[in-house]
């Protein structure tokens, strides 16, 4: 069973998305650690309730990235991680963990990509008045929602739609196509 290591900073609707379709056969994985930065994230309980062990830890006791990332990596070792999964990570991935992981560490994002990379793609789509918009996967380099992309799926903007709307829609999008292109990507198939 392939082992991923979650990394997640807020609502976890996309870890649940993947314990989801671990349950349902649809992806031949296991979780074997969540990473967290936030303590109060509640992704957290999420992790709990499932049985997923977790590294929480709060980036500013630390001296630096390199520091909090060499322990993650550790973390990561002990644990066999094969693949990173970024599931709302809100952080930029520094060289120690690229260097441990770069091939093997996905991004999920918001938007269609290369168009709102950073903070709030899905207000930022939304204040630009697109009329599509989408959900993007790709591997994480040094950028910000820089690196080559895997998948991406459209979402139709609707005039009469909220910016609560397009979120509810994105995440529906987004619980579907993670899963689906994590199965691929550890079955050799992209
Ligand atoms: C997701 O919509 C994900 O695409 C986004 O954060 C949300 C996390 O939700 N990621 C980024 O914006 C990365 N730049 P979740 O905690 O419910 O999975």
């Amino acid at each position: 069973m392939t082992k991923l290591a979650v990394f997640a900073s807020g609502t976890g609707s996309n870890y649940d998305a993947i314990i989801h379709a671990i349950q349902q056969g649809e992806l031949e994985a296991e979780v074997a650690l969540l990473v967290c930065d936030q303590p109060e994230a509640k992704v957290i309980e999420k992790a709990k309730a499932n049985g997923t062990e977790t590294f929480v830890f709060e980036p500013k006791q630390y001296p630096n990235k390199q520091a909090f990332e060499t322990e993650i990596v550790e973390q990561l070792k002990q644990r066999e991680a094969e693949w990173i999964i970024l599931a709302g990570y809100m952080r930029l991935v520094g060289a120690t963990l690229l260097n441990a992981f770069e091939g093997r560490m996905i991004n999920i994002h918001p938007s269609l990509l290369p168009s709102f990379p950073g903070l709030d793609a899905i207000g930022q789509a939304f204040e630009a008045g697109v009329k599509v918009s989408g959900v993007t996967i790709h591997y994480v380099d040094a950028g910000m929602d820089t690196g080559k992309i895997i998948a991406q799926d459209v979402v139709k903007i609707h005039k009469d739609m909220s910016k609560a709307d397009l979120q509810a829609a994105i995440q529906r999008v987004e619980h579907q196509l993670y899963p689906a292109t994590i199965q691929k990507l550890i079955t050799g198939g992209e």
